[in-house]
């Protein structure tokens, strides 16, 4: 009997096989360099790799607790506590962003290190005093701070009051962006206020994957991507209006992968729409199109799916025309992160996969990753730098030639100095970045994910993205470049992509 899914896999393979422009060496781009104000970087984000969960007067985050109280929930068993200890060791990391010659680190701040009960009636002085020497050592080392307000690190006890379900949490998120605007904005002049919205509620809110591990696919994946816009608003109109002097830029990071439809039918060019609607326009509709607002055919969809089903009113509960104006134009710039792309598909057999009601079913999209250019490194990266140059082209003309930040890009590999996989993953990406440029993209900042290997939430440290390995066994936390360290400076240097560049570990 002939396999379907066999056939599709074939299918996918002869597509890449046609479609890979952008990675292959032959394909490489070795006319154009990145522009002179071009910015490179590397990112981490509080949790994944601060350490000192205990230390300093740092409060309870929900992470903490799902990860003290439930010993399965971690894959490896492994925990953030320590982490890469860069609580203690900042000085350590900013030697390694000199060693890479980057112009910008991207770190998150903690908000139960700086408010420990997530409200402000106390902030921790210890926590402000971390931040502060972290900002003034970076640019005591020509180095720019680029600060993510809110990477996942809930405090436990705005958690307990409904997290991201609670329409408060735009009071709550506010509270905290004010403390830290006050606090860093004389020197920190760009502002990521919120991390990937699709991930944060789709993993916390529908899977039940990541803290709080509320699995309401239908109704809280929704109400979470609705708070986080409100959220994103009020943080953006804060310090519009009340740091404007301060004079620096805000935005929400989006995340967001490029879809191709399976087949050439009318149904799979539905469903790329569709995967890109649900996963991506649901949240940059309501803030870059000139009328706001989620996009129409999600309202339809959700709409049309909720009625059918017996609710009184649409699982996506509508902005009001206040709202709608509030979200609305809120970003100085586009900031995205994305890692791979999709085969998406619509036929009965979509109907039978996901849960009723889901935003998944909703949706009506069957999809999997892009089968990887290069093979083996990473257990969830798939690489495929042509999605990365049809993502790109696709924001310039969906959202009138925006400003791009590319906040976030990566992928693990093995341990080792020899990490393959992840240079040609990198290669091929910045490759990718640099005809999208060529063609008129206004992408202006690059950023590796990520500086050592980081606490992959939970997938523990099965999973290592670092341009420097960080050995987790050793009490001190010392990390190790790797090649892929070595490539990326040698891009930052040259601002081009030598293919043949072959470092050993003594080079750097
Ligand atoms: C998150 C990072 C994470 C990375 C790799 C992104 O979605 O922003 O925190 O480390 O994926 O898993």
């Amino acid at each position: 009997m002939i396999h379907f899914g066999k056939i599709l896999l074939l299918l996918c393979f002869i597509y890449v096989a046609n479609a890979t422009k952008y990675h292959t060496y032959k394909g490489f781009n070795q006319n154009s360099t990145f522009p002179p104000e071009f910015l490179f970087g590397v990112g981490t984000s509080a949790l994944q790799v601060e350490g000192g969960w205990n230390q300093g007067g740092r409060g309870w985050s929900l992470w903490d607790y799902h990860i003290f109280t439930d010993p399965e929930f971690i894959f490896d068993g492994t925990t953030h506590e320590v982490a890469a200890d860069s609580y203690n060791q900042y000085k350590r990391d900013i030697g390694l962003l000199k060693e890479l010659g980057v112009n910008v680190y991207r770190f998150s701040i903690s908000w139960p290190r700086i408010l420990p009960l997530g409200t402000p009636d106390y902030v921790n002085p210890e926590g402000i005093a971390y931040y502060n020497n972290l900002i003034d050592e970076l640019l005591a080392n020509g180095l720019t701070p680029m600060i993510t307000i809110y990477h996942w690190d809930l405090p436990l006890r705005l958690a307990e009051l409904g997290g991201w379900l609670n329409e408060d949490i735009a009071n709550w998120l506010g509270d905290f962006a004010r403390v830290v605007y006050q606090n860093f904005g004389d020197r920190v002049k760009t502002w990521l206020t919120i991390n990937e919205p699709f991930v944060l509620c789709s993993l916390g809110y529908a899977y039940g994957i990541h803290p709080p591990r509320v699995i309401t696919p239908g109704e809280g994946f929704y109400e979470c991507g609705r708070n986080v816009l409100l959220a994103h608003a009020r943080l953006y109109h804060i310090y519009h209006d009340e740091f404007k002097s301060q004079g620096g830029k805000v935005a929400l990071i989006f995340s967001a992968d490029m879809a191709y439809g399976v087949t050439d039918s009318h149904d799979d060019a539905e469903a790329v729409e569709d995967f890109l609607a649900f996963t991506l326009e649901q949240y940059a509709h309501p803030i870059f199109s000139p009328q706001g607002n989620y996009p129409q055919r999600l309202i339809d969809r959700v709409g049309n799916a909720s009625s059918l089903q017996g609710y009184k009113q649409s699982r996506l509960r509508p902005f009001t025309p206040e709202q709608i104006n509030y979200i609305r134009g809120t970003a100085d710039f586009f900031a995205l992160n994305s890692y791979s792309s999709y085969y998406v598909y619509r036929n009965d057999s979509v109907k039978e996969l996901h849960a009723v009601p889901s935003f998944d079913d909703d949706m009506y999209v069957g999809y999997y990753t892009v089968p990887q250019e290069t093979t083996g490194g990473s257990m969830w990266v798939y690489g495929y730098a042509t999605g990365l140059y049809d993502l790109l082209i696709y924001l310039k003309k969906e959202y009138n030639d925006p400003v791009i930040y590319f906040t976030e890009n990566g992928s693990s590999d093995e341990l080792g100095f020899y990490d393959e996989e992840k240079v040609d993953y990198y290669r091929g990406y910045l490759n990718a970045l640099l005809y999208a440029i060529d063609e008129g993209v206004d992408v202006r900042m690059y950023c590796a994910w990520s500086l050592m290997d980081t606490f992959e939430w939970n997938r523990g440290y099965l999973v290592r993205m670092g341009l420097y390995e960080l050995d987790i066994d050793d009490p001190n936390r010392p990390v190790f470049p790797r090649k892929s360290a070595l490539v990326y400076k040698e891009i930052i240097r040259s601002r081009k992509i030598d293919p043949d560049y072959n470092p050993e570990p003594n080079d750097l």
